[in-house]
Formats: C-alpha cells, sequence, structure tokens
C-alpha cells in the first residue's frame, strides 16, 4: 500500500464529510456540562451524526462499541461511552469522532472543560490544540512528514510535557487508517515527502506527565501510567501547494 492522493472530485467529499464532522463536534461540545454520562454524549452523538445522512465510523470498528470516544482526565484516548461514568466539574474530557460521508471518511479530535478547571488543566489543554497549529506549519508540499512530528514534539516537550508514542497519526480517505502513520514525536527516518492532494489525521495526545500509557482491560481506554492528566486534539487536514486546508474545523 502507498499513500493515497485524492483526485478534486474526492476532495470535496473529503471536504463535505469534515465539515459535517466539525458540525458534529461542535453540537456535542454543546452538551457537556457537570451530571452527563458519558454514555449520554454517545446517543447524543450517534442521532447527530444520523442527522446529516453519515456513518458513525469508529461504531464497530475492530470492535469498538460506539460512535465516540470519551476520554476523562489521566484516560489519554479511545475511552468507551458509559452510563456510570459521570461528568465532573473541574474534569477534563476528549472528544474523539469520526464519520464517513459517500464513503469518504473525517476524523478529529477536541478536548474540553467540564465547569471550571484548573490553570494547570487548561494549559495543558491548550498546548495540545497549538502544538498541533506548530505541527501543520510544515504541512505543505514539499515538506517531509518528520518535521510535522517534530515541530509538535518540541513545542510540547518546551512546555514540559510529554508526547504519547504508543499512537499515532494516520492517512485517511476510503478508510479511517491509511498510510502514512504521523508519529507525534520525532524518529531518525524522514518520512516520506508530502504531496498535493494527500489527506492526513494529525492528532497529537499530550500527557502533563511522563508520556508512558497502559491499555485498561476493556482492551480500549488507553490511560497514563503515571495517572497525569492527558489531552488529545486532531484535524483532518488536506495537503495543498501553500497553506494545509483544515477540512474538520468550522469556516
Ligand atoms: N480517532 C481514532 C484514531 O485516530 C480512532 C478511534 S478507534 C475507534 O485513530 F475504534 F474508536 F474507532
Ligand atoms: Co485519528
Amino acid at each position: 500500500m502507498s499513500i493515497s492522493i485524492k483526485s478534486e472530485k474526492e476532495i470535496e467529499l473529503m471536504r463535505e464529510s469534515g465539515r459535517i464532522l466539525a458540525n458534529v463536534l461542535e453540537e456535542v461540545m454543546g452538551m457537556i456540562k457537570p451530571g452527563i454520562s458519558t454514555l449520554d454524549i454517545d446517543k447524543k452523538c450517534a442521532e447527530i451524526i444520523k442527522g446529516y445522512d453519515c456513518i458513525p465510523s469508529f461504531l464497530n470498528y475492530n470492535g469498538y462499541p460506539a460512535s465516540i470516544c470519551v476520554s476523562v482526565n489521566s484516560e489519554v484516548v479511545h475511552g468507551i461511552p458509559n452510563k456510570n461514568r459521570i461528568l465532573r466539574d473541574g474534569d477534563i474530557v476528549s472528544l474523539d469522532c469520526g464519520v464517513i460521508y459517500q464513503g469518504f471518511h473525517s476524523d478529529a479530535a477536541r478536548t474540553v472543560a467540564v465547569g471550571e478547571i484548573s490553570k494547570d488543566a487548561r494549559r495543558l489543554i491548550e498546548v495540545t490544540e497549538q502544538s498541533f497549529y506548530e505541527g501543520i506549519k510544515f504541512a505543505k508540499e514539499g515538506h517531509h512528514l518528520h518535521e510535522i512530528s517534530e515541530a509538535i514534539q518540541k513545542y510540547v516537550e518546551s512546555h514540559g510535557y510529554s508526547v504519547v508514542r504508543d499512537l499515532v497519526g494516520h492517512g485517511i480517505g476510503r478508510n479511517l487508517h491509511e498510510e502514512p502513520q504521523i508519529p507525534n514525536f520525532s524518529q531518525k527516518r524522514r518520512g516520506p515527502r508530502l504531496e498535493v492532494g494527500m489527506t492526513l489525521a494529525i492528532e497529537p495526545m499530550v500527557n502533563a506527565g511522563r508520556y508512558d500509557v497502559y491499555w485498561e482491560d476493556d482492551d480500549w481506554t488507553v490511560v497514563s501510567d503515571d495517572g497525569s492528566l492527558s489531552s488529545h486534539y486532531e484535524n483532518t487536514i488536506l495537503i495543498t501547494k501553500g497553506e494545509p486546508e483544515l477540512l474538520t474545523i468550522r469556516r
């Protein structure tokens, strides 16, 4: 397999898929408040996706049982919605969702506050988001993938945080996960050269403490080893000759 280059027609469908997902996430973010369960979030999310005539891409993906991943505090990613998991004032919660529109996937994540959160938690969320923007400064035709990874890592570590190493971003299109893998940390390889028409899901996962993680017994939920807070931010982007196009941001 190699990295797929999307045609203009395919890009149009990716744009629509991303536009819809940005709206889905916005609507889901609007319901986040103390007292709701993570299962409430999943139910609402599934309804919203249906309303857009899209398919929730996560549902049944490798057996994943929900339409959205909801990961609270030290949970890094892939938290499974549960009626007994109630959001509390001061929590941070990552919402990671994907849709399929006319055969084309989009994938995005946001980490948001539940009620009032600590300054430290706020800073972690901000640094994670900004690391994405630092990374995509290099998401341009002619640059190497590695430059994105390196920029994310540098920014995160300069703020005293760690990038998770056991999970990576990815190409995306007709499949949720396509080549290439996109680590959020530097490796020796330069990685592939970026070309116009590539669509990528860039997704820094940042721990306030150490980067080590473990998998819970459900085989999905990834948690920081040291129990530190973790934040996630992701968008599906399109490589162009100039600035990348952010397909999952509301415009
Ligand atoms: N957003 C995740 C990713 O980037 C996908 C979640 S896995 C699933 O790879 F099973 F929940 F779909
Ligand atoms: Co992803």
